[in-house]
């Protein structure tokens, strides 16, 4: 007898459902070749539906060849139909897992890297973006440069200037999608089999795979509160790394800042190892109790290659960033962009342009500045009176996360599920170390795009399941 499932809650219509199991019981060769399949009538009964479903999945079968029909007699399994399955990788793909599942449930997601998004300020984006469609110059609507638009550029050479006290000409910038592609894009560019990367351990696990997918070799620096340490990095000799990686206004996921002495050494050493400093600053426009520190690329423009993102200070859906290059690598990476996908959507750089040009976009930032610090507030207040000097709170002066380091817990994959059965999910620190075991004890708290309501509950069960351990 054959095993077939209907499920008439799911939005996938009967017709498919059938027709998709019956092909792969046929590929996988559960129904061999010549096998006759139940008559419309029998199946009809059994699984409780209309004789036209099942006629019409057969017919579909029928039309690309996995079943044959014998006429007065039925529907048989057309020869030569079975497809050894490969073996099944349990780990597809390098991409993160999780936001699909959390969206729209019940969990409490301390997601790192979310910005508030039911704060996302609609209704000025969407006039701006009305605006652009009807008024932007017709070369907007053709291809345009690999770089970007020169107007947006300008914008934002000068904006990086005034908040971040970047240095550039608009020639020095590529719009990218995103970090993601700028960090994919420095990799193409500098990194070959063999290259070596200094960079910060721990530092986000998606980095350390761009850089190893181009066949580098990691070497990690360890990181404490204050950032990478620099005096641990590798004679500049002995060592011909092709850039150090860093994350100097918020080191992630550890969530300290560079002092201005371990920048200046570190511009030191890239000079005395003649190599780039790559400066991911992801989030900088959220410091809390200073104002925002400038950019390492502002000390040495032709040493440093900034890279910027609007995932955090707007949405990473807009998938918006971009590259500060000195001006010896800007020709690479724009043939390097043009390679990737010809260039960044122009309409959605010229909104962005606007958007900064018209001074939402500052605003914006200081709005939601406000919420996050009442949030981050709640969290870490929560924490303090959940586990008093249990806990430790490291990075809560910036960003949109902190890390809780919990002595004498380690949040192995068991506890970590056993958490999530209470309705919270939790990332540690762990999974972004490059030397592993150091910081087994703590946890990323990610609190941008949830509530204060949300962090006292994910607290609350935290605890609970913290007290059983
Ligand atoms: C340190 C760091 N750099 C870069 C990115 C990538 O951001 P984007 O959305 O701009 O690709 C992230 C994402 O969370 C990040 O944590």
């Amino acid at each position: 007898m054959l095993y077939l499932t209907i499920d008439r809650g799911k939005s996938l219509p009967l017709i498919r459902q059938l027709y998709t199991q019956l092909r792969s019981k046929i590929l996988q060769g559960e129904l061999l070749a010549g096998q006759k399949l139940p008559s419309t009538r029998k199946l009809s009964e059994e699984l409780c539906i209309s004789r036209n479903v099942i006629l019409e999945a057969y017919e579909q079968l029928l039309a690309e060849g996995y079943i044959e029909g014998r006429r007065g007699s039925g529907y048989y399994v057309a020869a030569d139909m079975y497809l050894e399955q490969q073996a099944r990788q349990e780990d597809l793909s390098i991409f993160p897992s999780g936001e699909a599942e959390s969206l729209g449930s019940d969990i409490i997601d301390f997601r790192s890297g979310v910005p508030a998004l039911e704060h996302f300020p609609r209704t000025v984006w969407g006039k701006i973006v009305q605006r652009v469609c009807q008024e932007a110059p017709l070369s907007a609507l053709g291809y345009n440069r690999p770089e970007g638009r020169l107007e947006l550029r300008q914008i934002l050479s000068r904006y990086l200037y005034r908040t971040r006290g970047v240095c550039c000409e608009p020639e020095q910038i590529v719009m990218t999608s995103g970090a993601t592609q700028a960090l994919t894009l420095i990799a193409k560019v500098l990194l070959k089999p063999g290259s070596r990367v200094l960079i910060e351990d721990p530092i986000t696990h998606d980095i350390q795979t761009i850089f190893r997918a181009a066949g580098a070799s990691l070497h990690p620096v360890p990181v404490d509160a204050s950032g990478l340490q620099v005096d641990q990095l590798p004679d500049p000799a002995a060592c011909h790394p092709s850039f150090v990686f860093v994350t100097p206004s918020h080191q992630f996921p550890l969530g300290g800042t560079l002092p201005i002495q371990r920048r200046i050494q570190l511009i030191q050493y890239a000079r005395a190892a003649d190599c780039y400093i790559v400066e991911d600053d992801y989030d900088s426009e959220f410091r809390y109790d200073s104002p925002p520190i400038s950019s390492l690329q502002g000390l040495d423009d032709q040493r440093v290659i900034y890279v910027g993102s609007f995932s955090k200070i707007l949405s990473p859906g807009l998938r918006l960033g971009y590259l500060v290059l000195p001006r010896e690598l800007v020709q690479r990476y724009q043939e390097a962009k043009w390679f990737s996908d010809l260039h960044t959507p122009s309409l959605d750089q010229l909104a962005l342009g606007l958007f900064i040009e018209e001074g939402h976009l500052e605003k914006y930032v200081n709005r939601v500045k406000k919420l996050y610090k009442k949030r981050r507030k709640c969290l870490v207040d929560a924490l303090h009176e959940a586990f008093a000097d249990r806990v430790s709170i490291w990075g809560a002066s910036a960003g949109l996360h902190i890390v809780a380091a919990f002595p004498g817990i380690r949040f192995t994959p068991a506890l970590l599920a056993q958490i999530k059965d209470c309705g919270v999910r939790l990332y540690p620190v762990e999974d972004h170390a490059i030397a592993p075991g150091q910081h087994e004890d703590k946890v990323i708290l990610g609190y941008g795009n949830l509530s204060e309501a949300e962090i006292l509950a994910g607290v609350a069960k935290l605890k609970d399941v913290i007290q059983q351990n």
